[in-house]
């Protein structure tokens, strides 16, 4: 039988009324659960196991690159400096045998999504992101010219040229990270890069004709003011970007930020607040809590997937792939010289080691409704309850019946079908995200070491 080691014995859910005292930046939960309550898996299992069972129509296929030209101080991504074109290639080499194991273990699948994230996939020079881009296609099947695929820059790794590919291959959607417009704010989380060169990279990637350009920010940073703050989003503004992402600083263990012991002066509930309402009034729609969508953006062509339902494909090292009942990523850090051992051990797997998972999280069926609900609450969509109970053959209130506490407390309405965040409920993300983790989840999130 499989297990997972490590499992701590559960404790209570802390009252919500109690966590609305602290922070509002508690978790930021993009995924459940939580990577830091991954586990090795003993003896590992092997994708043909864990995925035979699985509905492979609609799949999400994720590359990871994770190599930077920076380590900004603010990152816990799994991501290490490099500008080594060995490396990379070795790297590359290593993707496509992965990429070889993994689409034997899956068999017949199509996939519905694609993004190539990182670090800074750009990084790559022209002939490895090809080569990324070739086995997508060509080893895993994905119709990049049939389906939505986004892709993650830098701006100093924005040029013509990868652009270019990009776009051919039929990438429709580029995300970069800005942050700030002001050349303090960002150099001051050691992030090297000016605003002209945020500008230069800004007017190519319009240039060359991408549907969809995402703009990230961050509100928070050391120095920055609202009004500094609201300068940068004016600023992407002027880019008519599709999408904006406004993120809240988190100040997290072993970056270079977290090593520090400096204060930073906490503004981003305000600086939250004033962002919302400018891009309301610029007629951008509020997606989730950080993320905005503009009213000229397209709603994206292709086939349906569904985040909640349908299974991701993690290539690289440091993706994560999720099955209906497993979640499993190779192992994962923080601190340099402990990413690149874990690289470098990557680069040399075995082809045959690629078949297996041993390292992750058995969902059972109360984390299965417990992601479902969570990722359906903290979007615009909201938990529909009667989707839920097509799903499931269950009650969202009584599998869930802490999700009552929501409304008298402001933070949701409920007409009957869809449980919705109100905008309370919204800038509260992150308590309510972290709220609703099963208590398996927090203990081994707690007792994660972190490294
Ligand atoms: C993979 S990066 C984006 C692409 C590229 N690597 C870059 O930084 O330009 C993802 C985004 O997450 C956000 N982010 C990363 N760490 C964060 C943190 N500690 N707090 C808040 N936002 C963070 C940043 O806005 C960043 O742009
Ligand atoms: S924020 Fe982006 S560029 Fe900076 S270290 Fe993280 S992944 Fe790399």
């Amino acid at each position: 039988m499989t297990t997972i080691i490590d499992r701590p014995k559960p404790t209570d859910r802390p009252p919500l009324g109690q966590l609305l005292q602290e922070s509002p930046y508690q978790a930021y939960v993009y995924s459940y659960p939580h990577k830091t309550s991954y586990r090795p898996i003993a003896p590992p299992v092997s994708l043909g196991q864990l995925w035979s069972g699985e509905n492979r129509e609609a799949l999400f296929l994720y590359i990871h690159i994770p190599f930077c030209e920076m380590r900004c101080g603010f990152c816990n991504l799994f991501t290490t400096v490099s500008g080594d074109r060995e490396f990379f290639r070795e790297y590359a080499i290593a993707v496509g045998r992965q990429a070889q194991r993994v689409k034997l273990a899956l068999g017949e699948a199509s996939f519905a999504r694609f993004a190539l994230g990182g670090g800074t996939p750009t990084l790559l020079p022209l002939e490895q992101l090809e080569a990324i881009l070739d086995l997508a296609e060509g080893t895993m099947g994905a119709r990049l010219a049939d389906i939505p695929g986004s892709v993650e820059v830098s701006p100093e790794t924005v040029d013509r040229q990868k652009l270019k590919l990009l776009r051919d291959r039929g990438i429709d959607r580029v995300s970069i990270g800005v942050q700030s417009f002001i050349d303090a704010e960002v150099l001051a989380v050691q992030r090297r890069q000016q605003a002209s060169q945020v500008e230069a990279a800004l007017t190519l990637m319009r240039g060359a004709n991408f549907p969809t350009i995402n703009i990230d920010l961050m509100y928070g940073l050391p120095g920055q003011t609202i009004e500094s703050w609201l300068y940068s989003i004016r600023q992407a503004l002027r880019f008519q970007p599709e999408e904006i992402y406004l993120y809240p600083l988190y100040v997290r263990p072993l970056t270079g930020m977290g090593k520090s012991r400096r204060e930073w002066d906490d503004i981003r509930l305000a600086c939250y607040r004033e962002g919302r309402s400018l891009l309301l009034g610029e007629g951008y729609t509020q997606v989730s809590m950080r993320m905005f969508r503009a009213s000229h953006a397209l709603a994206a062509n292709g086939p349906v997937y569904c985040c909640q339902a349908d299974g991701m494909v993690g290539l690289g090292c440091g993706a994560r792939s999720y099955t209906e009942s497993w979640h499993y990523s190779s192992n994962y850090a923080v601190d340099n010289k402990k990413i690149r051992h874990i690289l470098e051990s990557f680069i040399k797997t075995p082809d045959e080691s690629f078949d297996f998972a041993n390292y992750g999280f058995q969902l059972d069926g109360e984390e299965r409704r417990r992601r479902y609900v969570l990722l359906s609450l903290l979007s615009e969509k909201g938990l529909n309850l009667v989707a839920y109970r097509q799903r499931f053959a269950t009650d969202a209130f009584a599998d869930l019946p802490e999700l009552s506490e929501l409304m008298p407390l402001g933070l949701a309405d409920w007409d009957g079908d869809i449980l919705r965040l109100t905008a309370t409920g919204l800038e509260r993300s992150d308590v309510i995200g972290f709220w609703l983790f099963s208590e398996r989840s927090r203990q081994l999130m707690d007792y994660y070491d972190l490294k």
